[in-house]
């Protein structure tokens, strides 16, 4: 190996440059190196969400995807539901829709329906407990389902306005091949949706947690909760998976699972 090639020889300069940058920029250490470092070793230490590679996902791995890149977490649940060949999709928390939109517009033969709070105002009403990061979306603009209205996707989303904790689901039962759940955060409205989510999936569904494992009633929840599948986190996203598709393979800890048959 040529000189300067090696990792090994970073090491030491690394860590010096970044224990004196450490003061002046404190705030990007604690949002960016802090969190990251807390969240990965959450993700290690959980003993019941084996964590696999988005690359080993069978039709995941080579899927194009088109759609809004401020967060890859969208495209990779549109990714998903071209593998799984999803028909009918089910959001818990539209926001603004943009997952919504990127479901739609890479699954043409995909009818989404999406739920959120009929306005502001309803956050007074509603049923169970909200914590400190669900209260942010409350604040600026009401803007749900703004980047699907007006487009030719729109045809085919459903938008449903009701509190998960009392809204009737009865019509969706069993029809849902995938449902993402990204309502609110709090463990009481995780532990709902979750419930809800599997009165909703049909025979082979999937169910997709975001926000693992960073908010800690997603985390403590998904890790609390037996389930008659196992529960996969994909490497570098917030996605949990459930699936009641066939496992090409259970495979250990870090390796290099695959999660659907082909
Ligand atoms: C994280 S955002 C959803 C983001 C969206 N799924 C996306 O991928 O762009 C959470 C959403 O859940 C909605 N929400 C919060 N509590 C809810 C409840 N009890 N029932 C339905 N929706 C709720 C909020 O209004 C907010 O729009």
């Amino acid at each position: 190996m040529e000189e300067g090639d090696s990792q090994r020889d970073l090491i030491a300069p690394t860590f010096l440059r970044a224990l004196k940058r450490a003061i002046p920029q404190r705030h990007e250490l604690r949002i960016y190196l802090a969190r990251d470092m807390w969240s990965s070793l959450k993700r290690f230490g959980s003993e019941q969400i084996q964590n696999v590679e988005l690359g080993s996902i069978a039709g995941v791995e080579d899927a194009v995807i088109n759609g809004y890149i401020d967060d890859r977490n969208r495209g990779v649940v549109a990714a998903l539901c071209q593998a799984l060949e999803a028909r009918t999709f089910f959001e818990i928390g539209t926001n603004r829709g943009r997952t919504a939109w990127t479901v739609a517009h890479n699954n043409p033969d995909c009818e989404v329906y999406t739920l959120d709070l009929p306005g502001r105002e309803a956050i007074a009403d509603v049923e169970l407990g909200l914590n400190a990061s669900d209260r942010d979306f409350f604040v600026g603009e009401w803007d749900r389902g703004e980047a699907y209205q007006g487009t030719p996707e729109a045809a085919r989303i459903t938008t449903l306005a009701g509190d998960s904790a009392n809204f009737d689901f009865s019509p969706y039962a069993g029809q849902m091949d995938v449902v993402f759940v990204d309502g609110a955060h709090s463990y009481e409205y995780v532990a709902n949706d979750t419930r809800k989510a599997l009165d909703l999936l049909s025979p082979t569904g999937t169910i997709i947690w975001d926000d693992y494992p960073a908010i800690p009633g997603v985390y403590r929840y998904l890790n609390e909760t037996s389930f008659d599948r196992p529960l996969r986190h994909i490497y570098e996203t917030r996605l949990v998976v459930y699936s009641r598709r066939e496992l090409v393979a259970d495979c250990g800890r870090g390796s290099r699972a695959r999660l659907f048959a082909a």
